[in-house]
């Protein structure tokens, strides 16, 4: 998945965002006024979580001393109480900097979230940083965010989307016509990660007009265990089914399968007869709207299918 294989790891790497990159290295650079709490916000596949790790790593960070929350999964106020708070005492294992990245972080609960307020303030050791990650960055609660250096990711325009496309078809030595990259280019809509996705689907595409019939009608709807999947939850919902089928599929990346999922309720919900059926297309689409990687992508992901099942 070249959305996961070229995530930047350095800022040269990272493309646009020229005058956020430069004000976040001379911020970071002076340890004496770096603050301990960062903001990231944008839409879906913007870079925010990049952005996130790359602080981690520019402020000398072991990865394994970033501690990743989901909180789209743990969101309550217990979760912050008894797990994150205490922990953030402890020295680092690995390195110097403890880093706490806490992806979708409007979806912790008004508690949780003020629960951070007093590490944050005051309470907050040397060796601590936080970043949050929100697409909703309006509701996070003021206090919280006014702790932190704030940075908008907006999508990039059609042209960097293109150097973008580009670097990986180049490091790929992929050989495809300027039609599918210019379909892929426009179907992502600024959106880096939906760039990356879209050429990995197209990359054996001949022409613009098959890209685009690819893109469009998505290639894993045309997946059988996928389609037994969807409609069983479409249907009666039962576990058991749903969990074979999904057994059968555990080899792909759970993010196609999320996208799969995701575009055939999508069409489900747009060819709805009855207001009943828009409805639960509607809600299995919602299950299945964030993104589902990093570590937690599988667990997220099954959780999301059962979640559906017990609808
Ligand atoms: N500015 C960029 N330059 C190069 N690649 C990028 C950039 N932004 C995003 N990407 C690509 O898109 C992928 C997804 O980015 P990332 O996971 O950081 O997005 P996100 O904003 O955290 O998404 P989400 O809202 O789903 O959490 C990255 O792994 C990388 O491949
Ligand atoms: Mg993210």
């Amino acid at each position: 998945m070249y959305h996961i294989e070229y995530r930047p790891q350095t800022w040269d790497e990272v493309v646009g965002h020229e005058n956020i990159v430069k004000g976040l290295r001379e911020h970071l650079a002076d340890e004496k006024t770096r603050v301990h709490a960062y903001l990231f916000s944008g839409p879906r596949g913007t870079g925010k979580t990049t952005f996130a790790k790359l602080v981690a790593k520019e402020l000398g960070c072991n990865e394994h001393d970033v501690m990743a929350i989901n909180c789209n999964i743990t969101r309550s106020v217990e979760f912050m109480r008894e797990s994150i708070i205490p922990s953030l005492n402890y020295r680092p294992l690995f390195g110097s900097i403890r880093f706490c990245l806490f992806d979708e972080f409007h979806q912790a609960t008004k508690d949780a979230q003020d629960a951070l307020l007093t590490p944050l303030e005051e309470g907050c050791p040397e060796h601590t940083y936080f970043a949050f990650c929100s697409t909703e960055p309006e509701k996070i609660r003021r206090t919280i965010r006014s702790r932190c250096a704030e940075y908008k990711l907006r999508p990039l325009n059609n042209m960097q989307i293109e150097d973008l496309v580009l670097w990986v078809v180049e490091s790929e030595k992929l050989e495809l016509d300027q039609g599918v990259i210019d379909v892929v280019v426009k179907e992502a809509d600024g959106i880096p990660r939906e760039a990356l996705v879209f050429l990995n689907m197209v990359k054996h595409c001949k022409s613009a007009k098959e890209a685009t019939d690819l893109i469009e009608y998505g290639e894993d709807t045309a997946d059988s265990d996928l389609r037994a999947i969807a409609r069983e939850l479409l249907g009666a919902g039962r576990w058991v089914v749903v969990k074979n089928a999904y057994e059968k599929m555990k080899d792909k990346n759970p993010e196609s399968i999320r996208v799969g999922l995701c575009n055939y309720f999508k069409k489900v919900l747009v060819g709805a007869g009855s207001k009943k059926q828009g409805e639960l297309a509607f809600f299995l689409m919602s299950q299945f709207l964030s993104s589902m990687i990093d570590n937690t992508a599988e667990a997220d992901f099954v959780w999301a299918l059962y979640e559906c099942c017990r609808k």
